[in-house]
């Protein structure tokens, strides 16, 4: 194959593994090849000279290089500038799935090397110079620390009984590439596995190589850009993809790999109950998403039961095939026996299978068993969901099961239960019942108060209800809430957006009486107020989900407040309180056991008070909610709403369960997986069971610490952060950070947001169609604000230009006022970075986020703004200031430097992200300057595919 330099990432000497290398440059090669041959020499040669001279300005410092590049750039036409973008986008791509590959590799060699030497592979594969250490994070690691610890078999079965791991995918609209590139990089991936083979023979290479070649043909020649925004249907559909495959394939491995560990650490097995589940968002969050409707959150619905249900008539061929136990060689137990007896009384099955399986007995029950699915499958109406049967339950299914596994072992198979398919499919049917993923309502609690308020007008009740003061409200609520007639008999009369409203009710409703699994939480967005959660509460009433007991309204549905502005967070324990102690919200809990979610929105209050702000504040929102919670006996589950950059509270998940404080770890843990998270954690088998295995580790060791070890507890966070100076230290950084940062933002009007839509391309990135939400709550026609503009769009415009505001600003203004008010605090920076976790982790964050922020390809940005409203020069003292302050407190010499090979990664993408950056300051440049609306159509078209490539670049929209 032609050699061709021109995309290789210089990886020698970099310290980036030689397979990774090996990878990049093969692909580079091919992507350089393919180019040519595509686009033709000429183009290569823009390619290539851009490359060259941005790498040139990086490494002799010396920004006339740039100019030269982005002088050559403004020469081009826009067909030229559209092939550049897409064959760095491209270019990308590969490099991303090689990145992958790479985290498979060394986990895959990790497992190997991990566990005694004879088990489970014997002397020779590598395990024996482990020494038999555990992988690192691994469930298996988790048990052995567990048994060191004194944790008998059954104390450890009793712990994960404890465990209630439910992440929750949303169509949070942060995945900019097309399903059509997901595919392809997906296939990308399985080729360049297939290759890292040490066992292929020389045919099968050329075949993966010329395979190879034809999907880096085909992925440069692919549009980019959706032609249109995907309907939320479609959307229900992606979320499908992951959730039939690759998360239903890990969850059987998850519980194998428990039962391997039980067997390994203590020689035994014991029975796990379902402790890990998924849920979804897709379909139901209605909260400033007008298409989201309440048909849509049926058709979901009957959607994801008749995909569930088919996939275990599929699992249940694979079954039947292994289960062909003759009678004449085994017999069955009586209670089988006796269920397939009970069987034929209700179901009919063909002469043909009857005289097929007369003397296989588990066949023949499972026969009966496909036949009560289909069934049910008949029954599925995506319009009527009360018409769908419930007269067999995915409880009746896995009864079924459990009776086969119960005969298998009482007649020697004792194994045959706890493995292989029957294993699989107990550990599936456990986990996805026949909803597959719990559905969460969410909507945004203004919208409640307009429907309250229509229901009470129409009613006669009160006339401006919300005009009411909170306590006046909470009066009327009170008094409605253990009322039990309804207040109108017809809501179709109602106003459109309260009847849709009391449609979505009764949709969830409907849904609940035939699978009561399949309804989540009804989560409450921007609750303010107490009568916030009161309100949904009449709502349900209204529609009948649930009844008045004992003088008081119980509703089925857990109610789940989401506290996501720096006000509500401080003030989140309290509202609880006054909910715990609420007469009519007191006996709501009661009905659900004392169970209460409460959900904390990571990016909202980022937008709302800035990086530190947000995270202190969400700090002690935590600590202080699991303290009135421990008070009122209130079994808590927390909901982290975290997106996938740092600016959204990501990060790894495990590393964030660790640092959460103590009070919290009881087991149970919900939080979103968004977007281009999704695809990232979950699009390849190897990487999704990894992702899965640390969270349950994470969350298994810290509720064992938690429970087990007062000192922990101390150790960790409590003492740190109520200790006085400490938490008063850290309300100093946060204040001063937010007062940096909220003079960075203005009012959310004025000339900080005018220079703000002027720098950034948010104009651009309202257009992407990536999801079918709008980029903000306004409603149509309405123009947007900072206020009404989604925290998403916010955080994505940020990360383009490269400043990324809501991964680290105002820590330099923040630090430096500390440090010169009183220098003696960086003696107590100092320890704190060094022992107490989350401190640590919010800093190391923000260095991550300013290592991959470019505040010199900014500045290009800011060049084409009104100098006189420009904030350019404020951000970049910012960061000076954040980057001696933390230089000081970490002991580095760099920013970021004790995370060498992620700060070589951002390094290696620098010039050709520079590139990509020049192109889109260019373009948008034109946009600026032209009025004819076709040669905006052209340029518009561009700019989203800038925004493509920059996210791939970037690896994060925002
Ligand atoms: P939301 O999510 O706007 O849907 O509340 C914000 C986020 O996840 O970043």
């Amino acid at each position: 194959m032609p050699r061709w330099d021109g995309l290789e990432l210089e990886t020698e000497g970099t310290g980036i593994s030689e397979p990774l290398s090996r990878q990049v440059n093969l692909l580079g090669s091919m992507l350089g090849q393919i180019t040519r041959d595509q686009v033709g020499d000429e183009l290569f040669e823009h390619v290539e000279a851009l490359r060259v001279l941005c790498k040139r300005a990086e490494h002799e410092n010396d920004p006339s290089l740039r100019e030269e590049a982005a002088d050559r750039i403004a020469d081009l036409d826009e067909d030229d500038i559209v092939r550049l973008l897409h064959v760095y986008t491209t270019f990308f791509h590969l490099v991303n799935q090689a990145e992958q590959q790479e985290i498979i590799r060394i986990n895959r060699e990790r497992a190997r090397r991990s566990g005694p030497a004879d088990w489970p592979l014997g002397p020779g594969s590598g395990n024996e110079q482990s020494g038999g250490q555990p992988r690192a994070e691994s469930i298996d690691a988790a048990v052995a620390q567990l048994k060191e610890e004194g944790y008998s078999v059954d104390e450890v079965a009793e712990l994960f009984g404890q465990l209630d791991i439910q992440p929750t995918l949303t169509a949070h609209p942060t995945e900019a590439r097309r399903r059509t590139v997901l595919r392809k990089q997906k296939r990308i991936a399985d080729l360049l596995a297939t290759l890292d083979r040490t066992d292929a023979t020389p045919a099968e290479r050329a075949d993966t190589l010329d395979d190879l070649h034809a999907q880096v043909a085909f992925l440069l020649a692919t549009d980019e850009i959706r032609a249109d925004r995907p309907t939320v249907r479609e959307e229900v559909e992606q979320g499908h993809y992951f959730l039939h495959g690759p998360i239903w394939d890990t969850i059987f491995h998850i519980h194998r790999d428990v039962q391997h560990a039980l067997r390994h650490h203590y020689d035994d097995t014991a029975e796990v109950p379902a402790f890990l589940q998924y849920r979804s968002w897709i379909g139901s969050d209605r909260d400033g998403n007008p298409n989201v409707t309440a048909d849509v959150t049926r058709w979901t619905f009957a959607t994801q039961r008749k995909d569930t249900i088919e996939h275990y008539l599929d699992e249940l061929d694979q079954l039947r095939d292994d289960l062909s136990l003759s009678r004449r060689q085994v017999t069955a137990s009586e209670a089988l026996l006796n269920s397939i007896e009970a069987d034929a009384q209700e179901v009919v099955l063909s002469d043909e299978s009857l005289h097929q399986y007369r003397h296989e007995p588990y066949r023949l029950k499972l026969c009966y068993v496909e036949a009560r699915l289909e069934a049910l499958l008949d029954q599925i109406d995506e319009t009527d969901v009360e018409a769908m049967a419930a007269d067999y339950t995915a409880d009746d299914l896995l009864a079924d099961l459990d009776l086969i596994a119960e005969s298998l072992n009482l007649h020697g198979f004792n194994d045959a239960g706890r493995s292989g398919q029957l294993h699989r499919m107990r550990a599936l049917v456990k986990t996805f019942g026949f909803h597959l993923a719990a559905l969460d309502v969410r909507q945004h609690s203004g919208v409640h108060e307009e429907t309250v308020a229509a229901l009470l007008r129409k009613a006669g009740v009160e006339g401006d209800y919300a005009g009411l003061s909170e306590e006046e409200k909470l009066e009327v609520l009170e008094a409605e809430l253990q009322n039990p007639r309804p207040l109108v008999s017809d809501p179709d009369d109602l106003p459109k957006m309260p009847a849709e409203m009391m449609e979505v009710f009764d949709v969830i409703r409907a849904i609940h009486t035939v699978d009561p699994d399949a309804v989540g939480s009804y989560i409450v967005s921007m609750t303010h107020t107490v009568s916030d959660l009161l309100e949904p509460m009449l709502l349900a009433k209204e529609a009948g989900l649930g009844n008045v007991v004992d003088g008081a309204f119980q509703c089925p549905v857990d109610m789940v407040p989401l506290f996501e502005t720096i006000d509500d967070l401080d003030a989140a324990d309290d509202r609880m309180e006054t909910l715990f102690t609420h007469p009519v919200y007191a006996q709501q809990l009661e009905g659900r056991d004392g169970f209460q979610e409460i959900m904390l929105g990571y990016s909202d209050s980022n937008k709302d008070g800035g990086y530190w702000m947000a995270n202190w504040a969400l700090h002690k929102a935590i600590n202080d909610l699991g303290i009135v919670c421990d008070e009122y006996d209130v079994d808590l589950r927390l909901f982290h709403g975290r997106g996938g950059t740092v600016g959204r509270g990501g990060g790894r998940s495990s590393q964030a369960i660790r640092a959460l404080p103590p009070v919290v770890h009881n087991g149970r843990i919900r939080m979103t997986e968004q977007g281009e998270i999704i695809s990232f954690r979950y699009a390849l088998p190897d990487i999704a069971r990894r992702h899965v295995e640390q969270l349950v580790n994470a969350t298994l060791l810290s509720t064992a610490q938690a429970q087990e070890d007062e000192s922990y507890k101390e150790m960790l966070d409590d003492k740190v952060s109520t200790d006085s100076d400490v938490a008063g230290l850290m309300d100093r950084l946060a204040e001063h950070s937010m007062e940096a940062y909220r003079d960075l933002i203005g009012d959310g009007g004025g000339t900080e947001w005018q220079w703000y839509t002027q720098v950034t391309p948010i104009e651009h990135i309202s257009r992407l169609p990536i999801a079918s939400r709008p980029v903000s709550r306004a409603s149509a026609g309405e123009e947007v604000d900072f206020g009404s503009l989604r925290a998403i769009p916010w955080n994505f415009s940020w990360t383009q230009p490269r400043y990324i505001v809501p991964g680290w600003y105002g820590t330099g203004y923040a630090l430096s006022k500390i440090l010169d008010e009183t220098p003696e605090a960086l003696d107590t920076l100092r320890s704190l970075y060094r022992r107490w976790p989350f401190f640590r982790g919010i800093l190391d964050s923000a260095q991550r986020e300013m290592a991959r922020a470019r505040l010199s390809i900014a500045e290009q940005y800011d060049a084409h703004t009104d100098p006189a409203i420009s904030n350019h020069a404020t951000i970049v003292e910012d960061y000076e200031r954040a980057e001696v302050a933390i230089l000081k407190i970490t002991d580095q010499d760099e920013i970021f430097e004790n995370s060498p090979v992620l700060k070589k990664s951002i390094q290696l993408r620098n010039p050709y992200t520079d590139v990509l950056n020049l192109l889109q300051v260019e373009l948008m440049e034109r946009y600026r300057s032209t009025d004819d609306p076709s040669q905006q159509e052209t340029l518009g078209e561009a700019l989203l595919l800038s925004l493509n490539g920059i996210a791939a670049a970037m690896q994060s929209t925002g």
